[in-house]
């Protein structure tokens, strides 16, 4: 019982009286209760009850509100956290951390899509490009990189120049290098110096300033000739190209007994077999990667590029990129010119999914150490692709088959994709007819010089065409 004697009456509360219930003395007579009195306490009572009652209503309502907010983000901070660890992609808190990346090559074509997947995904950019002549022409800048990048306009050979981008970088891409099969066959002393020593260069700053993580481009010429099997089902790994003795001979790769080797996709754990200077040092540049890395602490991962293409390649340089080199040629109204039969078998591959598996590269926890295949997952012949880009560019035009084959370069590779998607969730999503669209719009604004005549004078003249 509890009893109250300050007020002018009693108020006494009973266990056995139900809450809320009391009874109501006069303080000097208990018997006597004027009516007054009792008004002023019922109006107290009700006011209490009535407060009582807004104060659950309202903390049923921010409790509900609590639950119907809280539970749902917490649930899908959960759900979203096991489902990046279950694919081994970045956790989601570190998405606010933001790395420093600088680019090597980067104002070339893959660098540009790789600065721009960058970019969205909340990283700061830097690009150290010399902005070499046969990919930028008399341009003094970068083009097509937008304002977010900051661009060091510099040869990745020269210590100094590096030492300015790699200023508060905290990953590496390593795009920078002379591309092309053909030309390194003999531009060696060139390819060698930007391939190699530049790479050199690039390590021996990095040793000082290491940074989190390099991710190298390194190219699917350093398998050669890519995996075959022979008609009785056996894989061949070491398959060599002889040059034809007649002009009957087949191209393709024959086995001891004289039949025709089936290319099949090539994966990561084929041997290399280097056939030309460019493949030589991309291989340098991969090894140099994977070796210096986890020297000093840094992680190393190479990706094996096949034939990239989209719209920004280079269209007036004709050694590298052969979808590129086919728009200029159609552009000007010229067949595109392909060597040996036009049977050769090739990955495509877009260069935005190029620039995806840069960035599962740049951020996957499982990539440290990895070497991966980047293609399309799909092979096409030489020919079939010209075709289908002269129907894209709305030019029909049957391609001119140059019957003759270029040191250096291989017959059939085709990529196998499985360990990038399976290890780093990589998944190419351009279909190749919409691709070619796309590019087919792109050149249809552009100039392009056909160079593509100089270019195979320069290979006949030293006899690398045969
Ligand atoms: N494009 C492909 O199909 C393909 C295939 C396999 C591998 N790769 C590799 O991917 C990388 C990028 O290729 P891309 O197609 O964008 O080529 P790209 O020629 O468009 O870009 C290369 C960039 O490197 C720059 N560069 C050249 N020498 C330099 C130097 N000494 N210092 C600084 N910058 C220099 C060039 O100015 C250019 O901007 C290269 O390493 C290439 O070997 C490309």
């Amino acid at each position: 019982m509890f009893r109250s004697d300050s007020a002018p009456v009693t108020l006494v509360f009973t266990a056995e009286r139900p809450n809320y219930c009391f009874e109501v003395r006069n303080k000097d007579d208990p018997s006597e209760f004027p009516e007054r009195k009792l008004k002023l306490v019922r109006e107290i009572y009700g006011a209490v009850l009535v407060w009582r009652g807004l104060l659950k209503c309202l903390l049923l309502s921010w409790n509900m509100c609590m639950f119907c907010v809280t539970f749902p983000v917490a649930e899908w901070v959960v759900v979203s956290c096991l489902i990046h660890r279950r694919l081994g992609q970045k956790p989601i808190w570190r998405h606010l951390v933001t790395d420093t990346i600088l680019i090597t090559g980067g104002a070339g074509f893959i660098g540009r899509y790789v600065a721009r997947a960058c970019l969205e995904r909340g990283h700061k950019v830097r690009v150290l490009d010399s902005l070499i002549e046969q990919v930028h022409g008399d341009r003094t800048q970068a083009d097509g990189l937008g304002p977010d990048v900051e661009v060091v306009v510099g040869d990745v050979r020269d210590e100094a120049a590096l030492l300015r981008a790699l200023k508060g970088a905290t990953k590496v891409v390593h795009l920078a290098a002379e591309v092309g099969v053909g030309q390194s066959m003999y531009a060696v002393d060139r390819y060698v110096s930007v391939n190699d020593y530049g790479t050199a260069v690039l390590f021996q700053q990095l040793i000082d300033n290491p940074v989190k993580r390099v991710v190298v481009a390194s190219s699917m010429s350093i398998y050669g000739e890519g995996l075959y099997k022979d008609p009785d089902g056996r894989i061949r790994e070491d398959v060599v190209r002889t040059p034809r003795a007649n002009e009957s001979d087949p191209w393709d790769p024959l086995d001891e007994q004289g039949r025709s080797l089936i290319p099949v996709p090539t994966p990561e754990w084929k041997k290399p077999a280097l056939a030309s200077v460019y493949a030589l040092s991309k291989y340098v540049q991969e090894r140099l990667t994977l070796t210096l890395c986890p020297a000093y602490g840094m992680e190393g991962v190479a990706l094996r590029l096949w034939n990239a293409y989209g719209p920004g390649q280079a269209l007036s340089n004709p050694y590298t990129g052969v979808l590129a080199i086919f728009a200029s040629r159609l552009h000007n109204g010229q067949p595109p010119m392909i060597f040996e039969d036009g049977q050769q078998r090739r990955d495509f591959v877009h260069v935005e999914d190029v620039a995806q598996a840069f960035v599962l590269a740049l951020e996957h926890e499982k990539a440290p150490g990895g070497v991966y295949n980047v293609g399309s997952g799909q092979d096409r012949t030489v020919s079939e692709v010209a075709e289908l880009l002269s129907q894209a560019m709305n030019r029909p035009m049957a391609p001119e088959i140059a019957g003759k084959a270029r040191i250096g370069d291989i017959r059939h590779c085709i990529a196998d994709i499985s360990k990038i998607q399976q290890e780093l969730s990589y998944q190419p999503g351009k279909d190749f007819a919409e691709g070619l669209a796309e590019l087919a719009e792109w050149v249809a604004k552009q100039e392009a010089k056909d160079l593509v005549n100089e270019a195979r004078r320069e290979l006949e003249a030293r006899g690398l065409v045969a």
